[in-house]
């Protein structure tokens, strides 16, 4: 509990097409917050240079990703929409964590380890550093709540990490400057510039499997494109890969104990309950004991039904990219002001530009 205004953020990478793990895991709690929160949600495509996309890629997948957040419900002009590049603060605040961040922490990111591979030696140091530009975007804003797949709860806990040393390191100058916040630290109250940001990592999609392996996540970056759902593939491409999807030769289980060494079968049912709204149990409750031959055509048409909608919505806003990009403008602008209160802030505790 910290006594900070309560404020969600949330960035997607423009690489690659999204996929229905983006969708489940992310871009469909963003829109439900809206409701509750403010809200700032940023296309980052500095975090996108990390893994060298072409320019055009870069460009064309940042105006995508804002597409997806329009599309699927995002209200810009309440909320905050915008790409990371247009807010140079993010870099800045990045710098300083870097100063903030130890090697040791970083060293320690499945993340890193996952993209960089064998060859360690050879791997950018933005990739190493992407972590610290992560905090950098949450902080900025001193946003409260983050949501986002599984796969981020290292990263958000390194996102904590930063702001609990900063708060320790400058706690003196904070409390000088008259710059503090109370916030409960166990059981203490202290004083911090900085919040403990929260993830929000909930619900039954927090980790949506690939359709070709039930043990490996749903990515943008899979080699096959069968493994994955894009939020742009059209009715029958949807069919076609949920037809393709591994299975097993039972039939599904009556309750979900009966998943066990079963990841594809427990993965369709998740993806079915996710769409559906409702629970794993709910889904065998109907569909227990019936073959995959009558399932996965339920699950392709329920998919088709929630998703084609998003996916039109998306190729009539692609249009018109002068549109995308206005919006991300006027985001920017407003997120800048906030994000340079921060800042000014953040550079008078360092001792930077007296
Ligand atoms: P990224 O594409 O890595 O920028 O991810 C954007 C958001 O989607 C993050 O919050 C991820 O945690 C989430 N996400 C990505 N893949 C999946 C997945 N397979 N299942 C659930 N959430 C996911
Ligand atoms: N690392 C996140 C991902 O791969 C993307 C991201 C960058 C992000 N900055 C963020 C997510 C800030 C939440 C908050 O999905």
């Amino acid at each position: 509990m910290s006594s900070f205004e309560p404020l969600v953020f949330s960035g997607v990478q423009p690489t690659g097409n999204l996929t229905l793990g983006n969708y489940l895991g992310a871009i469909r709690k963003f829109v439900a917050l809206q409701d509750t929160h403010d809200c700032i949600y940023c296309v980052v495509d500095l975090h996108a240079l990390t893994v060298n996309p072409s320019p055009k890629e870069l460009t064309d997948g940042t105006r995508s990703i804002a597409a997806a957040f329009l599309a699927s419900g995002i209200d810009p002009v309440k909320h905050i929409v915008f790409n990371q590049s247009r807010v140079h603060q993010h870099a800045e605040l990045a710098w300083i964590f870097n100063c903030v961040a130890r090697m040791g922490w970083l060293n320690r990111m499945t993340q890193f380890k996952e993209k960089a591979g064998k060859d360690r030696e050879n791997a950018s140091v933005g990739l190493f550093a992407y972590p610290a530009l992560m905090a950098a975007d949450i902080l900025a804003y001193r946003a409260t709540h983050v949501p986002v797949g599984d796969d981020q709860k290292q990263h958000l806990e390194l996102t904590r990490d930063i702001a609990q040393k900063f708060n320790n390191d400058y706690s003196s100058d904070i409390a000088g400057l008259g710059l503090g916040v109370p916030m409960q630290v166990g059981d203490e109250t202290v004083q911090g510039f900085f919040p403990l940001t929260e993830p929000l990592i909930e619900g039954p999609a927090t980790r949506i499997m690939s359709l070709r392996d039930g043990t490996k996540k749903m990515s943008k970056s899979d080699p096959s494109d069968l493994s994955r759902i894009n939020l742009t593939d059209t009715a029958d491409d949807i069919a076609k890969k949920i037809r393709k999807a591994k299975t097993d030769p039972e039939p599904l289980p009556g309750g979900t104990d009966g998943f066990e060494g079963r990841p594809e079968a427990e993965n369709l049912v998740n993806i079915y309950a996710a769409l559906a709204e409702t629970t794993k149990d709910a889904v065998l409750g109907d569909f227990g004991g019936q073959p995959f031959s009558v399932f996965k055509p339920a699950l392709a048409e329920l998919a088709v039904e929630k998703l084609s909608p998003i996916a039109d919505e998306m190729r009539r806003l692609m249009a018109d990219p002068g549109h995308i990009d206005s919006v991300l403008a006027s985001g920017a602008e407003r997120a800048s002001v906030r994000a340079e209160k921060t800042m000014v802030d953040v550079k008078r505790i360092v001792g930077l530009s007296a």
